[in-house]
């Protein structure tokens, strides 16, 4: 198709070439639509899920996006992430309704202020300075938010048949060793939102019974093993917000039940693999917020039951391969915002059980496809960056969905972008094209110069169909881009299209380097006959070609060293730059924009300066100086032009990929603006400075019209003939007969003069 193209833009027919164009446009607007009848076998292709018990299949990003694509309403099914203690406990705190309560009051001793019901007593803000004396019967007692700093030995001794004891929001300071003595049923205690800093070896050992023990938001700053004794039956262990530097040794050995610790916002720095050994019955492992930055092999090696774990907010910066290896129950895993530089391949091997995982915040530069294949039960996965998403396909649930160039509903996320896509298309293209049929259809004195001048044209105007597929791409997506942003950076019109942007580049830059040595080898060699002939040119220009189209063909040829080289993005262009992105395509990316091009910039600036100073140098020896001076100026202009539209250009891209190289943050929306304005500049302005602003152009288009105007007599005949040609033709699409319609005019106008 494009040597077709090219061949008719050689030969002035650009009626065919448009028929051609539209045709290949049409052809492309079929492609992945919705494919609903298609998928017959239940179970789905590669990042498609199936919608419940139908045979449906749907991508990945339908589901749970809050509209009912399958009909039944099965995507948006199952859409919460209720892995983990959520669904382990359910059932036991499904139901923690309050208890129905009579008024009657069994208690025959209690403070004033207090709320006596049935044998449970509440005195919440009751003023009290101290722990007051009530029924021995008492079974529970609520002292919450009251004035107690001081729990006194055997304070509640007498009190054997309490079952659940509140304590918090006291600022109790000083709890005696020997104040919880006698509380042989008790089963819950509440001491959080208090004032304690230590707690003495042996204070719970009464409480053989407890099964609920909360220290939350207490300035503790370290527990020791002996702390712990007499809890044989704690089942739940909360110290949230704490300023708890390390564990015990074995923090589990006095706690045997021990099935859920909490240790969110302390500043544990270290994990042993002593610490949990003896957990064995522990579900649930919360360590977010704290300090941990090293977890040796083993930690959680006799964690058999764990069903969630959660490291995230730490400083960890690796993990042993084989850390998970004896967790086959967990079910939801988060290590999110911990400063990982490395995930081994086989990290999650034998997380077989896991649903949820959470890697947001981290860079995963080994990413691939078998690293989370083991996982076959994961329903939802959190990344940092989307494009991993493309590597848990199996997964129904992948966070995040888009990145920043692209908004949630848009491929170009701004209106201002939007209309510039198109706009700048425009001009590029149409820009181009009229030069290249204008120096089809004017004999040229230097027909090799033309020929270069006429493929520069041809590159530029595939920057400028680049642009308008960009455009219609957002056009097609508009609203729903999220579910496509995937599929469509996957897609091979994406890939082709950042190729056709980039053979436009370089082949642009390429063409630019070798005119401005031309000129340069004219201006300041000018006695010299090293002038390329009509078969060098050709040779040289063929030999542009190749070697652009290899430049940009490469990235294809091995997957797993460069990925997807082009799909990196929303627009296709290969620049956004991360750290994650493959060492392959990485580097070549750095080479052909720090390398190619910015050689080839440097090239081009220093040819015209030397240009310059070698002409105002002859113009100085010849005497007719003033004549010269007009003259110069023009060519003075004209040069700046040249080198300024390469340089902005050209410029942003290299400051870009050189702050990447000093790894700073680019903001993604960045590339999209300098994509749509910048790398455009010089295919739109190409044209003008190279064609229509010099003077051989000027003087065509002067004799041009002067023909014209004595042959518009003859050129309106033809003109309604090549109408009528075109109705008869294709009367389909009156949109596209408008267009037709224009160009065969443009066609005739310019028929006479060839
Ligand atoms: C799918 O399940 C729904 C109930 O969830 C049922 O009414 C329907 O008949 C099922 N369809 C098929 C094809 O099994
Ligand atoms: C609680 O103890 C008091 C005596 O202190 C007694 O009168 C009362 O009946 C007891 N109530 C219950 C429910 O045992
Ligand atoms: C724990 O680590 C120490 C070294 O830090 C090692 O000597 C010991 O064998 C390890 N224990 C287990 C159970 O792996
Ligand atoms: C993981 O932890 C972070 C912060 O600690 C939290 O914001 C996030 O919701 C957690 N992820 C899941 C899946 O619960
Ligand atoms: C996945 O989960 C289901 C229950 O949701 C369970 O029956 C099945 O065994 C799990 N698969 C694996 C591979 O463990």
């Amino acid at each position: 198709v494009v040597i077709i193209l090219i061949k008719l833009l050689f030969s002035c027919r650009l009626t065919e070439m448009f028929l051609l164009l539209h045709f290949v446009v049409l052809i492309d607007v079929k492609d992945f639509a919705l494919t609903e009848g298609s998928t017959i076998t239940p179970l789905c292709q590669k990042g498609y899920f199936p919608c419940g018990n139908l045979t449906k299949c749907l991508p990945r990003a339908f589901h749970c996006d809050g509209v009912n694509d399958c009909g039944n309403g099965a995507d948006e099914e199952n859409c919460g992430d209720t892995s983990g203690w959520a669904t382990i406990f359910g059932t036991i705190h499904g139901n923690a309704g309050e208890v129905e309560f009579t008024q009657e009051c069994f208690l025959n001793q209690y403070p004033q202020g207090c709320d006596c019901k049935e044998t449970e007593l509440e005195c919440v803000n009751a003023g009290l300075r101290s722990v007051p004396t009530v029924s021995s019967n008492t079974t529970l007692l609520s002292l919450k938010k009251n004035k107690i700093h001081s729990l006194p030995d055997k304070v509640f001794m007498k009190y054997t048949e309490l079952k659940k004891m509140y304590l918090q929001h006291n600022c109790i300071r000083h709890i005696s060793r020997k104040a919880f003595l006698g509380l042989h049923n008790l089963q819950i205690l509440y001491l959080n939102h208090n004032c304690i800093t230590a707690l003495r070896p042996g204070v719970f050992k009464d409480l053989h019974q407890l099964t609920w023990l909360i220290l939350d938001d207490n300035p503790i700053t370290r527990i020791s093993q002996q702390l712990f004794t007499g809890l044989n039956s704690l089942f739940f262990l909360s110290m949230v917000n704490n300023y708890l530097e390390a564990l015990p040794k074995q923090l589990c050995a006095q706690m045997p039940q021990l099935n859920w610790i909490d240790l969110e916002g302390n500043r544990i720095k270290r994990l042993t693999n002593s610490t949990f050994l003896s957990c064995n019955a522990l579900t649930v492992l919360f360590l977010p917020k704290n300090q941990i930055d090293f977890v040796p092999e083993k930690t959680f090696s006799s964690l058999k039951n764990l069903g969630e774990l959660d490291l995230s907010s730490n400083m960890i910066m690796e993990l042993p391969a084989y850390i998970f290896k004896d967790l086959n129950l967990l079910q939801k895993l988060n290590l999110s915002s911990n400063p990982l530089l490395y995930l081994h391949k086989n990290q999650f091997e034998s997380l077989k059980q896991l649903q949820s995982l959470d890697l947001e915040r981290i860079e995963i530069p080994n990413v691939n496809t078998r690293m989370f294949e083991p996982m076959r039960n994961l329903s939802h996965i959190y990344f940092k960056n989307f494009r991993y998403c493309s590597y848990a396909p199996h997964v129904r649930i992948c966070m995040p969905l888009t990145d920043g160039i692209s908004s949630f509903e848009d491929l170009l996320a701004n209106d201002l972008l939007r209309t510039c896509v198109w706009v700048i298309a425009s001009i590029t293209c149409f820009g181009n094209l009229f030069v290249i049929g204008m120096r089809s259809c004017i004999k040229a004195e230097n027909t090799t110069h033309a020929m270069s001048i006429k493929i520069l044209c041809c590159a530029d105007c595939l920057m400028g169909v680049y642009l308008f597929l960009v455009g219609f791409f957002d056009i097609k997506y508009r609203g729903q881009y999220q579910k496509y942003a995937l599929l469509w950076m996957e897609s091979l019109p994406c890939r082709l299209m950042g190729l056709l942007a980039v053979l436009s580049t370089e082949v642009s830059v390429l063409l630019l380097t070798y005119l401005t040595l031309e000129k340069f080898l004219v201006i300041v060699f000018p006695f010299s006959n090293i002038r390329p002939g009509k078969r060098q040119t050709s040779v040289i220009l063929t030999g542009i070609w190749i070697v652009g189209f290899l430049i940009a063909v490469i990235p294809f040829w091995n997957e797993d060293y460069f990925g997807n080289f082009y799909g990196k993005n929303g627009v296709c262009f290969p620049l956004y730059d991360d750290q994650t992105e493959e060492i392959g395509s990485k580097g070549y990316s750095l080479g052909i924009f720090l390398g190619v091009n910015l050689l080839a910039f440097l090239i081009i600036v220093f040819a015209y300066v030397i240009m310059f100073c070698s002409i105002q140098k002859t113009a100085l020896q010849s005497s007719e100086t003033r004549n010269h001076i007009g003259r110069e100026v023009a060519v003075a202009n004209r040069f700046f032009f040249i080198v300024f539209s390469d340089a902005i250009c050209w410029i942003p891209v290299f400051v870009i990929k050189i702050l990447s190289l000093f790894r700073v943050e680019i903001p993604v929306t960045i590339t999209s603006w300098v994509v749509i304005f910048f790398l455009p500049v010089n295919s739109a302005l190409n044209p003008i400075l190279y064609t229509l602003t010099t003077s051989f152009f000027k003087d065509n288009l002067k004799q041009l019209l002067h023909r014209h105007q004595r042959k518009s007599v003859f050129q309106m005949k033809k003109k309604s003939l090549s109408i009528s040609i075109v109705w008869t033709d294709d009367s389909s699409s009156s949109l596209k007969l408008g267009v037709l319609n224009k160009i065969t005019l443009g066609d005739s106008i310019m028929r006479p003069i060839s």
